[in-house]
């Protein structure tokens, strides 16, 4: 059995990929995880008390990381600032927890010669055309375009730096937009589908036509074991499950799925810098490491996602008047 350390545990990813381990594997989880606005401890409910153990803390705290370090196996750090929307209006947090953060987790590896894996996004490479066939690759040069895009971009060429200087066995993915259940309802899909159980119109940024690339929370956490179990040291695969999409047909699908009118949405204020497109090129993982994505009908996994907040309003009812409060002030 492995004794895995997950960072970010109670977050959207990392909560999905906990469910993942515990039910594919026999490795025993610890999750660290600071529980901030974007952390619930009710995504790990239930979870079986000899397999998994909750501390609650942070991974900028050296003398905490290093402890947890020395009982464990391998790490997976999910732990960050995730929003682009957020690190507009405030991007210390990112600085400190992306940066500071992972540099902690890094010392750590480096002294207790643990097996790291680093969780990073598709958005260290910036934006598409929307008429380019190209797609990233894990050779497209970094060219983040927000505080919170540049944050990852720099705690990645830290990982690659604690590698080459030190010897640090990590791995790195990068992975495009995930959906799926336990995301936070200041993210897109489940914005749109807990407003419209409230009886509030959508809201699309601009036109609606930039695009992202979509892959099930679950397909990320396959791909993620199977990079921890079998990746090669010092490699970076990016993960993707070819769903481009553009947002206006996203919002339109999600109001298709849920009995209204497909127009029943408004435009609002666009973000700042707004990513064009996005979109993966995952041959890497797919012939070195044999993955393939289990989710490949987007609006099958979008109707159990919507059947999943519809059912789960404990969940997520607690922070929406808070994120709405937010977004109305940024005319959003
Ligand atoms: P999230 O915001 O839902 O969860 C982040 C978690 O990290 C929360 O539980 C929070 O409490 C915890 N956390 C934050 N700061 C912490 C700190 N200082 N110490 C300990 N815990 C802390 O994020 P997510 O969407 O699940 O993203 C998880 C990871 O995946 C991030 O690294 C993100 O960059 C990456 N990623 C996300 C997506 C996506 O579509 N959401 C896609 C690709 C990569
Ligand atoms: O690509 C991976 C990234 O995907 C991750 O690194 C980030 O952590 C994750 O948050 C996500 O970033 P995005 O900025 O793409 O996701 P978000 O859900 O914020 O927005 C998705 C798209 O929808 C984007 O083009 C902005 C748009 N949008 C968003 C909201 C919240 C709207 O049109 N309306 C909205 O209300």
């Amino acid at each position: 059995m492995t004794r895995l350390l997950v960072t970010g545990g109670a977050g959207f990813i990392g909560s999905n990929f906990v469910h993942h381990v515990i039910e594919n594997t026999d490795h025993h989880v610890t999750v660290l995880d600071k529980l901030t606005y974007a952390g619930n401890r009710a995504s790990l409910d239930r979870l079986p008390d000899d397999r998994f153990t909750f501390v609650q803390g942070d991974i900028c705290n050296a003398e905490l990381v290093d402890g947890l370090f020395s009982t464990v196996d391998a790490v997976v750090h999910y732990a960050a600032e995730s929003h682009n929307d957020n690190s507009l209006d405030n991007p210390r947090p990112f600085l400190d927890t992306n940066i500071v953060g992972t540099y902690t987790l890094l010392e750590a590896a480096r002294h207790h010669g643990t097996r790291y894996h680093h969780i990073s996004t598709d958005e260290v490479y910036g934006d598409l055309e929307l008429d380019d066939p190209q797609r990233f690759t894990e050779h497209t040069p970094y060219n983040p375009s927000s505080p919170y895009s540049s944050t990852k971009a720099g705690s990645d060429l830290l990982v690659r730096a604690w590698v080459r200087s030190f010897g640090v066995q990590a791995t790195i993915s990068n992975c495009s937009n995930n959906y799926g259940p336990y995301q936070h309802v200041e993210k897109f899909i489940p914005r749109q589908i807990t407003n419209v159980i409230r009886g509030i119109r959508p809201k699309l940024y601009g036109a609606g036509l930039n695009v992202r690339d979509w892959i099930h929370a679950d397909d990320h956490s396959s791909a993620v074991l199977t990079i921890l179990e079998r990746g090669r040291i010092g490699e970076t695969y990016l993960i993707g499950a070819d769903g481009e999409k553009d947002n206006k047909t996203v919002v339109e699908l999600i109001l298709r799925l849920m009995g209204q009118e497909p127009d029943a949405y408004d435009h609002v204020n666009d973000r700042a810098g707004h990513d064009l497109r996005y979109a993966i090129d995952s041959s890497k993982l797919r012939d070195e490491l044999g993955w393939m994505p289990r989710f490949q009908d987007f609006e099958a996994g979008l109707a159990a996602t919507i059947d999943w907040y519809q059912a789960n309003e404990d969940w997520w009812a607690p922070a929406k008047d808070a994120t709405e409060a937010f977004y109305a002030k940024k005319g959003q």
